[in-house]
């Protein structure tokens, strides 16, 4: 599986962070920046991101800044983005499950290293549950972007 990595000056030592943990597994991670603590705008690196998933470069998406919002506001003006802010592992879940989520955004001064680990460990690894219903709602979601 391969993992698009984004983040801003905000986001960057959890990005860091993520990358090794991904790595460490064997995940194929595909780091698009920022590379620094220096303050740049978070826009393009969603949008980096984002492409590299919607494109089918890679499987799913993470995007850190300080609180994962404005990361999954921009990411989601992507056509075929979903992407999720979380905060807790159920939510991290859910979003696979339900909602099929590709992009999962975190906020680097919301969630502290270890548990944004833990949502890391939960996005990538749950699959989306492929129930009709949840099928349909993704469907009508999609048709917004038309
Ligand atoms: C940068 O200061 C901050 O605004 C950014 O990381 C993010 O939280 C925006 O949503």
């Amino acid at each position: 599986m391969t993992i698009a990595l984004g983040a801003d000056h905000g986001g960057y030592p959890l990005k860091e962070a993520i990358k090794k943990h991904l790595a460490d597994q064997g995940y194929t991670v595909r780091d698009l920046g920022t590379h620094s603590t220096d303050s740049v705008d978070y826009i393009p690196y969603a949008a980096a991101a984002g492409k590299s998933v919607a494109a089918g470069e890679s499987d799913l998406g993470i995007l850190c800044c300080g609180t994962g919002l404005g990361m999954s506001i921009a990411a989601n003006k992507i056509h075929g983005i979903r992407a999720a802010c979380c905060a807790d592992w159920f939510s991290a879940q859910k979003t696979r499950e339900h909602n099929d989520a590709n992009v999962l955004c975190l906020g680097a001064r919301v969630t502290g290293e270890d548990a944004a680990l833990t949502l890391v460990d939960v996005f990538v690894s749950t699959p989306f549950s492929g129930d009709e219903r949840h099928a349909r709602r993704i469907a009508q979601i999609s048709a917004l972007e038309k």
